[in-house]
């Protein structure tokens, strides 16, 4: 069983979280607040060649090569969320409406929120738009937590860069470690809105441990599954743990 006793802050768990959620007791967590594979391996066209330049990482990641099913989210996302719980999935275009298929009946609410990053990819050879929006699905039920004192704390739009500098995380070679951490500045917007204090927050695809900086900074307690161990170690260590 995966449990958070009275005065423990967070477990992280390496492993594959189809089976580390059915471990979690029934409704048990407050927010979760994921980032699953986007089922962007048949729209690679692999990293982009260059003779004048250093070739640009456009590739799919190694783990998503192996396609997600939204459906195959929910049975354990609803079994686990507490009534007064709610869910925030970070989504690729191409996904949104399998989403919203499967999520939408199941909740009273479903919205999306868009991430307009400032400084995306650049298109060099200019032939189409930048990749520059990133969606995040959002779902709750009647009851669910929500902090907010103004409306325009609650537009669905949030601008952020995406993350550079001293907030990547580097491996061992001094490389960055994982191609799509996220800013923890709009993971703690997200906390901030979607839960209290002491709340539980699940992130069970964790990668290097974005959403789980940004809980145990905001007094959240944090639950994260993780199938690569090398990101398990690099949030470990990022955390200080
Ligand atoms: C989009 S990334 C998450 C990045 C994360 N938000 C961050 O800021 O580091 C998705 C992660 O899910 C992991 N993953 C893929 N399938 C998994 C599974 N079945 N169980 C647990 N983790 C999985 C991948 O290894 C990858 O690190």
């Amino acid at each position: 069983m995966i449990k958070l006793k009275e005065n423990e802050q967070y477990k992280i768990v390496c492993g594959d979280c189809f089976e580390a959620l059915k471990q979690l007791p029934d409704a048990s967590v407050d927010l979760i607040l994921t980032d699953p594979p986007y089922n962007l391996a048949n729209y690679s066209t692999g990293n982009m060649k260059f003779d004048w330049r250093a070739e640009i990482n456009n590739d799919v990641a190694e783990w998503d090569e192996k396609p997600l099913d939204p459906a195959s989210l929910l049975p354990e996302f609803k079994r686990v969320l507490k009534p007064t719980g709610n869910i925030f999935i970070f989504c690729s275009y191409n996904l949104l409406g399998d989403y919203h298929k499967v999520f939408d009946p199941e909740f009273d609410t479903f919205q999306f929120m868009a991430w307009h990053k400032t400084n995306p990819v650049p298109n060099i050879r200019k032939s189409s738009f930048l990749n520059s929006v990133e969606l995040i699905v959002c779902c709750w039920n009647k009851g669910h937590t929500w902090n907010f004192s103004k409306q325009n704390e609650m537009h669905n739009f949030i601008e952020s860069p995406i993350c550079m500098g001293k907030e990547r995380i580097k491996n061992k070679e001094g490389k960055n470690a994982h191609p799509t951490q996220k800013p923890v500045r709009i993971l703690e917007h997200i906390i901030k809105i979607a839960s209290n204090e002491n709340d539980v927050v699940l992130d069970c695809f964790m990668g290097v441990g974005s959403t789980a900086e940004a809980a145990l900074k905001l007094n959240r307690k944090f639950i994260g599954v993780e199938l690569d161990p090398e990101y398990v170690e690099l949030t470990k260590k990022r955390l200080d743990l």
